[in-house]
């Protein structure tokens, strides 16, 4: 008996080492995310060169620079909006945030960013969900809090550069009622507690609040659920752009569209920015060195470049020189990946860097370089968004040349 409980034991310990926790709440592993397993496990496809390929050749432009450094890595169904749309027929986006901080940080901008982008290229009209009730639940926020930050975080996405003949903003809280209520009706009838609590982890401790969330994520998935922008187009499809820790919301949805008569919506999935500290996990709002800030000064990203961002260069010139950076685990490396746009100049940076030519000193640098113009260039959009722009994005309205 004492051998077998050892043996139980031992594996049990494994089984914490290998674990890693991705949920659309939490986001933990003992070492790097391992997004193969994610991808098996989630059971979503892998985004690879041809598909590329298509976007290319659909668009008449250069993929974004997240889809050629395979930041958006995942996908599901993403090759059937591409059919539908080389056939000619058109689709929507549907991106959303959780209002838990006043100012984001450059992880934040990423899904908003690559949505500008797919707005852009595919001429395609966006709805951007502003789930305060979902952080008022969570966060422990009240409820006027979360309705504050939800609208000053829409100021930050307005600034990206959305469209707003082409872009519809809503806040939980203001739009829920309605054809969207009817549809969250729809989809919780479809979903037992049982099945929430397979894909969410719920338990009998949550509150009831967040037993229901799932279906209020869902919806934005079905045009109907915006009688104002697409009445009578009940069939068409919905792109999903996110970060995977939002899978979940969406295999809940995907399984009971067909039951309603909807399309599934399409999904294509992010990495998720590294934290300064190294990659183990997404970046943490709370502590506010683990991340750069869009309100952060070029003193400050300055400072938190060279102060905590994990190096893969060498405890020594010599070493290094001898050894070359760890390109692997390297922080300023991997930020310069997703912001740094020219392609010739990071194969550059990883020759020199990887052989040890360029030290730690001179890629932090050219990473200040370009995180604080992201930044300024960021602060400057945002301080010209009114609040009449705001309420702009916010109307309940039509949009009619939201396909033009
Ligand atoms: N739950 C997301 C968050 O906490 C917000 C969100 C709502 C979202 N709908 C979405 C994100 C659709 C991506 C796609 O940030």
């Amino acid at each position: 008996m004492e051998y077998a409980k050892e043996i139980v034991t031992e594996e049990q310990k494994k089984g914490e080492e290998e674990e890693q926790v991705v949920t659309p709440w939490e986001v933990a592993s003992k070492g790097k995310i391992d997004y193969d397993k994610l991808i098996v496990e989630f059971g979503c496809q892998r985004l690879d060169q041809s598909l590329l390929d298509r976007v290319f050749k659909l668009t008449n432009r250069q993929p974004h620079v997240f889809l050629r450094r395979n930041v958006f890595f995942a996908h599901r169904d993403f090759n059937e909006i591409l059919d539908a749309y080389e056939r000619g027929e058109k689709f929507y986006l549907y991106t959303g945030r959780g209002p838990s901080s006043e100012a984001l940080h450059l992880g934040h901008l990423v899904p908003f960013m690559f949505t500008k982008y797919l707005q852009d290229a595919f001429k395609v009209p966006l709805v951007i969900q502003l789930t305060d009730d979902e952080k008022c639940m969570w966060k422990n926020l009240s409820v006027e809090e979360s309705e504050r930050l939800a609208r000053e975080n829409a100021k930050d996405i307005i600034a990206c550069g959305f469209d707003v003949s082409r872009t519809f903003i809503f806040s939980d809280f203001d739009y829920v009622g309605g054809a969207f209520y009817k549809n969250m009706v729809k989809v919780a009838k479809c979903v037992t507690y049982n099945k929430v609590h397979g894909i969410f982890g719920f338990t009998g401790e949550d509150h009831i609040g967040k037993v229901f969330f799932p279906a209020v994520q869902a919806v934005p998935s079905f045009p109907s659920s915006f009688p104002h922008l697409f009445p009578g187009q009940d069939k068409l499809r919905c792109l999903v752009p996110c970060a995977i820790d939002q899978d979940p919301y969406f295999r809940m949805t995907r399984d009971v569209a067909p039951r309603l008569g909807y399309s599934k919506p399409a999904l294509i999935e992010s990495l998720f920015f590294p934290a300064l500290q190294g990659e183990t996990g997404k970046m943490s709002a709370s502590d506010a060195n683990s991340a750069i800030y869009v309100t952060d000064s070029y003193k400050d990203i300055q400072t938190k470049v060279n102060r905590y961002a994990f190096s893969g260069g060498r405890e020594s010139v010599e070493k290094h020189r001898e050894l070359g950076a760890n390109l692997e685990v390297d922080i300023p490396f991997k930020y310069l990946s997703f912001f740094l746009d020219d392609d010739e100049e990071l194969e550059h940076i990883r020759e020199e860097y990887g052989s040890g030519r360029m030290l730690t000193g001179d890629i932090k640098g050219r990473l200040v370089e370009v995180l604080s113009e992201l930044v300024e260039r960021h602060r400057a959009a945002r301080a010209l968004v009114t609040d009449e722009m705001v309420d702009a994005f916010m109307a309940v309205r039509p949009l009619p040349n939201m396909f033009k």
